[in-house]
């Protein structure tokens, strides 16, 4: 709501009054960040190694499942809510349909299985798109001139989907971009007995430089051949989003999120404004690796950045915040 901001005059009015102290800044700050607003997102891989480090993401390991159940007893004890898995897969299960996504006994359902016996209480987010199991690092099924299928790419996702929901995954989160997945996967839930499996939709998810990192922690950096340009958003628009997210709500969408997330506030402000509904923001890869390495290299407090961040996205209207500093920002705001 816009309001007319009635003050006075200096030297009536100085507004470092406020600023003097500690416990009066205190007192007026408008905004703070808790461990409730956090999503850890979290990388997974099915291999035997407890944990493996992701070079473009210092402090982020992949994690084996064993680790994984660890860490979300790590979450539940530092109140965070909930926890997003993303897969590494082994190339060799990796093909052009990326079939695996589909395996009842694969990576996800059996970390879903193994997070939710060590610590139920706390919510598992399962990422629904094909690109960490295609041999081609693609988001969607290809026709033979590479152009990216929606329709047949939707019919795998809900199948995805329903294999999450069935191992215990709580949201599902389709971060692939294609068009009319939300109302598919909503039905299929719904007509497997799912209704209360909740959807995250990745609504304005736009095709950005800073998902580098990501690549190379999930292992798609290697194979993937070209852009993502045909499906993800054009970082220039700010309407098509609120029409991405419009269409999601309609669809059934419970959440709907935007990411990446610092370059992008004016859109999650814009978005939860407009709409009401809970807005998240993912604090993508890129972001996380760009506080690390200036943090290495002594030019920011790494710390303090984490905090800003958290607070600027709470500032700009998100309900909750997916990122790889969870862990931390939880200990640094307990
Ligand atoms: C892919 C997916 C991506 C991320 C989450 N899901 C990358 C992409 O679209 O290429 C990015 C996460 C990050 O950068 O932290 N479906």
């Amino acid at each position: 709501m816009p309001r007319m901001i009635t003050t006075g005059r200096f030297p009536d009015v100085r507004m470092r009054r406020l600023r003097q102290h500690d416990w009066s800044r205190r007192l007026v700050r408008e905004t703070r960040p808790s461990p409730d607003d956090l999503v850890w997102g979290m990388i997974v891989h099915d291999g035997a190694e407890a944990r493996i480090p992701v070079k473009a993401m210092p402090g982020v390991d992949r994690l084996n499942i064993d680790e994984a159940a660890k860490a979300a007893v790590r979450a539940r004890d530092l109140g965070i809510p909930a926890i997003a898995v993303f897969p590494h897969i082994n190339a060799a299960r990796k093909n052009p349909d990326g079939s695996e996504a589909l395996n009842p006994e694969g990576l996800i359902p059996q970390v879903i299985q193994a997070m939710k016996a060590a610590a139920p209480g706390v919510g598992v987010v399962c990422d629904v798109a094909l690109d960490p199991f295609t041999s081609h690092g693609h988001d969607g099924l290809l026709d033979p001139h590479g152009r990216i299928l929606n329709d047949e790419t939707v019919h795998m996702l809900r199948s995805q989907a329903l294999v999450q929901a069935r191992a215990g995954a709580d949201i599902v989160a389709p971060s692939d971009m294609m068009d009319g997945r939300i109302g598919a996967i909503r039905k299929a839930l719904d007509a497997d007995g799912f209704q209360n499996v909740m959807i995250l939709s990745y609504a304005a998810k736009y095709a950005s430089a800073f998902y580098g990192p990501y690549r190379d922690a999930v292992g798609s950096a290697s194979v993937l051949t070209g852009d993502k340009k045909t499906y993800q958003m054009d970082f220039g628009n700010l309407e098509e989003a609120l029409r991405e997210v419009a269409l999601d709500l309609e669809e059934g969408a419970d959440m709907v999120m935007v990411k990446p997330g610092l370059p992008y506030l004016d859109i999650v402000s814009r978005v939860s404004e407009t709409f009401g509904a809970p807005t998240l923001v993912f604090q993508v890869s890129g972001e996380y690796a760009q506080i690390k390495a200036s943090a290495a290299q002594g030019w920011i407090d790494e710390d303090k950045a984490i905090i800003e961040t958290l607070s600027s996205f709470k500032r700009a209207g998100a309900a909750a915040v997916i990122t790889y500093f969870a862990e931390r920002a939880a200990q640094l705001l307990a």
